[in-house]
């Protein structure tokens, strides 16, 4: 059984004795391995949009807990998500993105189906343990909610509309799973995962680095999370506007399903998709998703995509700064305000699923 650090001991019970976590919670590779084996390999993660894989044999590839994955779309429309590994000799079989009838190892060119079965391999009659349909890729849970795949490696875990139930009303007017990714930026993140999730759960610090970009139109002080039951596997950051400006809502579906929608007279959303790579680097990918027609018009997706990257350059110094504080060994845990209860909700729900994963097998 592996043996998981208890970084998460100390978080509290009410947000008004709630502090930061202890430092070795983002640098300690031993919590990051806990971390994969009780969360990531147990719990629903996004990979990617339906509109990305939007006909018959388009496929992407991604790694979820450091399981290589190719996700794909057949010929009656629906994902799958599958080991990338050849049954062979483990080598994989497929990488980047791109359209396939079937995907051949370049090894030894054995075949497999757009649903991992495994079609064909060249002289292999002899052998007494070769079966065909045993040897497919190996097939994992993959299904979709408001337009994101998501996949679960979790073959025990109950299914993802459910997970996500409670926050269905909160989105039911948006029209979610009929936008589309009509910009994408991506940028190097050398900070532990947390650091970002935590950042992005609250708006306390629009008046810091967002002070002359957020701060106008959506001031921290008059921001609040949603006191949400114990237990809810996400949470909603309501941000109120200034005169003039649109109000929007911040969502994270634990653990890294981050997203914002804006309502105005156009409502958009935007989704921070988290590629982790270690315990102190990941890649984020900011998608803008509209709906038709606005999704056609090119200069407010430039005009939108300039301001996101403006924020996430803000974002990014106090992340890149927040990272290099952590290494001090004299740094010790801080109190949250009022204003970071998204920030304690992420903590608990760590806290729970560490604890439930300590106590089975992983
Ligand atoms: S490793 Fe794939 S065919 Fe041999
Ligand atoms: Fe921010």
């Amino acid at each position: 059984m592996t043996q998981i650090p208890d970084v998460y001991a100390e978080v509290s019970g009410t947000i008004e004795t709630a502090l930061t976590l202890p430092r070795r919670a983002y640098l300690d590779d031993a919590v990051f391995d806990g971390e994969k084996a009780a969360i990531f390999r147990r719990e629903w993660i996004v990979v990617a949009r339906v509109e990305q894989l939007d006909h018959t044999g388009s496929f992407l590839t991604v790694d979820v807990a450091d399981v290589p994955l190719v996700i794909t779309r057949d010929g009656e429309g629906r994902f799958h998500a599958l080991s990338r590994i050849c049954r062979h000799r483990a080598m994989p079989v497929a990488a980047g993105c791109g359209t396939v009838k079937a995907f051949t190892c370049p090894y030894h060119l054995w075949r497999y189906g757009l649903d991992g079965r495994l079609l064909s391999a060249p002289a292999m009659e002899k052998s007494d343990v070769f079966d065909v349909s045993q040897l497919g890729l190996q097939r994992f849970r993959a299904e979709v909610w408001e337009g994101w795949i998501f996949v679960n490696l979790d073959e025990n875990a109950p299914p993802l509309e459910g997970h996500f139930e409670s926050l269905k009303p909160y989105l039911a007017a948006d029209g979610l799973a009929g936008m589309k990714i009509v910009h994408s930026q991506s940028f190097a993140s050398p900070w532990n995962w947390k650091v970002f999730v935590e950042n992005f759960v609250e708006s306390y610090h629009h008046a810091g680095p967002h002070s002359e970009s957020l701060q106008h139109s959506n001031p921290a002080f008059g921001t609040y999370a949603l006191d949400l039951p114990e237990g809810a596997p996400f949470m909603v950051l309501e941000n109120p506007p200034s005169e003039g400006s649109d109000p929007f809502s911040v969502y994270a579906g634990f653990p890294t399903f981050l997203f914002a929608v804006q309502r105005g007279e156009l409502t958009t959303a935007v989704w921070f998709q988290m590629d982790l790579i270690d315990h102190s680097t990941f890649n984020v990918t900011i998608h803008i998703l509209m709906p038709e027609p606005a999704a056609s018009d090119p200069e407010l997706v430039t005009f939108m995509a300039a301001v996101l990257r403006q924020i996430h350059l803000e974002d990014m110094t106090v992340c890149d700064g927040v990272q290099a504080g952590l290494a001090s060994p004299m740094m010790v845990p801080g109190p949250l305000s009022h204003l970071e209860r998204g920030v304690w909700q992420f903590h608990r729900y760590l806290q729970r699923k560490m604890r439930e994963g300590a106590n089975k097998k992983i």
